[in-house]
């Protein structure tokens, strides 16, 4: 009798279903094949689940594939994070990178700092962010990976407080992104503020409704809430996924927290401009450097994505000039991510991090100044190979964002820009936050981080160096899918890094401008850990 039942209620949800689709006008499949239309949409919403569980091999996926994924996850667990049985990766394959060894490699002695037995996670910069320009506070970063721009409200309260706590245990600084210092910034990390076109936390709405930098709200919503901890800012000109592309914070995600914490009326839309008011030409911005850095006694670098040169070469005469301009330049890879932006600019607008970056440092060394800017580099490059080749093309720091998320439990679920991430870490959902647990992924956040930072250096010890800063565009092969065409990275992209002044990764643990941990240990060093 009960199997009766349920059948004639199967039969008339089938039914309602039926007349539904009939009725409907907005999709022709439905009805045209009413019932049987919905199976398609059914396997659409499973089809990117079942390919990535069931179907595509370690090294099929984009943006980060399988083998990726699992290092990440790996070592963030500090579980087993090696490969049995030789690589699953096709070595012959265009673009793979070999580094290079020296047949005798750098000798770590019983008291160097780096011996398993000191710490052997502890990398910092090379360069003193701020000093070429006389800053009042420079700033040396404790380690040459950092996190990248990520606004609070972007990700959720809980994988802020997550990474922010991490990386005070590992000594990284939390870049803030554009959406201001929230109170999950100030978990103990060092900060860097990021400034974007709606100057959130440091700026004010015009009569005319246009955002404008105010710098007594920067003081008050930032310098003032985090004092010492903010250690230089980040002007953000425009990041790889979208440049030239703004965007909005919708009237409902805008709530009153995220509103004052940005200093922007709550539950009404805010726009981020595509451009920024406070300059509008590369002199202009130069200006505006020179009095952020006087009044805030702060190093100041610009975040940008690469296409034409034109203003870059401006940028870089003004600077050989007068010795004025961003301490820093971080450059964003075509292949970074975002919260949101539309596939037309994720997909075709701004170069690829390698080509990128290449360009910019190009522009500087004709002008001999790259030792007297600090170069940063993001886009996919959370892997110690990766950090490698990146250092060998002259950068001196790493900004990471979704290797990040990656540690603290993101699943590729790519659903950053619906508020439906399933982790907990790209929504403001309570319910799907309450999931991650901020403690716990926090230390494994911080192992991800000493795993990248010991692997790159036993790499860079492999290649008979005792800090990456040394690596040298011949130590890096790129193949070009024939024996005769492995080249050096010197061949291939046609220049020769300028070399970094070195003198011992104990000199940089003394240094006065250390951030992070400075002479503390590394909290996770020995520890019992997730
Ligand atoms: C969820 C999310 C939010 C982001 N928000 C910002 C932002 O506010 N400002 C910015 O300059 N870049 C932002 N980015 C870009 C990252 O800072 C970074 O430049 C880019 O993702 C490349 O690094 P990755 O390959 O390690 O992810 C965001 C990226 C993600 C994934």
């Amino acid at each position: 009798m009960i199997a009766l039942y349920i059948l004639l209620g199967l039969a008339g949800i089938i039914l309602l279903i039926a007349i539904a689709d009939l009725t409907q006008k907005k999709n022709t499949i439905r009805r045209n094949f009413p019932v049987m239309g919905n199976i398609r949409f059914l396997f659409i919403a499973l089809g990117p689940a079942i390919r990535q569980y069931f179907i595509a091999s370690n090294r099929d996926e984009l943006p980060f594939n399988r083998s990726q994924r699992n290092w990440i996850k790996s070592s963030s667990k500090k579980e087993n994070n090696y490969e049995g049985f030789g690589t699953d990766k096709d070595l012959y394959h265009p673009g793979h990178i070999f580094v290079n060894p020296k047949m005798f490699p750098f000798k770590v002695s019983e008291d160097h700092i780096n011996n398993e037995m000191n710490d052997p996670y502890f990398i910092p910069c090379a360069k003193v962010i701020g000093k070429a320009h006389n800053r009042k506070h420079p700033f040396r970063p404790y380690s040459i990976v950092n996190i990248s721009a990520m606004s609070y409200g972007s990700l959720s309260a809980n994988a802020h407080t997550a990474l922010n706590t991490g990386a005070s245990m590992v000594g990284c600084y939390h870049n803030t992104g554009e959406g201001g210092l929230s109170p999950y910034h100030q978990k103990g990390a060092d900060v860097v503020f990021h400034i974007g076109t709606g100057y959130f936390g440091c700026g004010k709405t015009g009569e005319d409704g246009k955002r404008y930098f105010d710098f007594d709200t920067f003081q008050k919503l930032v310098l003032d809430k985090y004092p010492g901890k903010v250690k230089a800012i980040e002007i953000k000109l425009s990041q790889g996924a979208k440049p030239g592309k703004g965007g909005v914070l919708p009237a409902k995600k805008n709530t009153k927290e995220i509103a004052g914490i940005r200093g922007v009326t709550p539950h009404t839309d805010v726009l981020s401009p595509t451009y920024h008011t406070a300059f509008s030409n590369v002199r202009e911005m130069v200006d505006f450097i020179e009095e952020l850095a006087e009044k805030s006694g702060l190093p100041v670098g610009i975040k940008s994505a690469v296409g034409d040169l034109t203003q870059w070469y401006e940028l870089a005469d003004i600077m050989k000039n007068e010795n004025k301009g961003p301490d820093f330049i971080t450059v964003d890879g075509g292949e970074g991510g975002t919260g949101a932006a539309p596939p037309s600019f994720a997909d075709h607008v701004a170069l690829p991090w390698v080509f990128g970056f290449t360009e910019i440092y190009n522009v500087f060394k004709e002008k001999d100044l790259c030792n007297d800017i600090v170069f940063g580099g993001s886009g996919k490059l959370g892997f110690p190979s990766e950090v490698l080749k990146a250092f060998a093309m002259g950068v001196d720091f790493i900004n990471i964002a979704r290797e990040a998320m990656l540690s603290i439990g993101c699943i590729q679920a790519q659903e950053c820009h619906t508020g439906h991430c399933p982790t907990g870490i790209a929504t403001q959902n309570k319910w799907l936050q309450r999931g991650l647990d901020p403690a716990l992924k926090a230390i494994r956040f911080g192992n991800y981080i000493n795993s990248l930072r010991k692997e790159t250096l036993q790499m860079t010890h492999a290649c008979g160096y005792e800090h990456p800063c040394q690596m040298k565009m011949g130590d890096i092969d790129i193949s070009c899918g024939d024996n005769n065409k492995v080249v050096t990275l010197e061949k291939t992209y046609n220049y020769q890094k300028s070399e970094i002044p070195f003198d011992s990764m104990e000199t940089f643990f003394n240094c006065e401008y250390l951030g992070g941990l400075g002479k503390e240990s590394n909290k996770l060093i020995k520890k019992k850990t997730a």
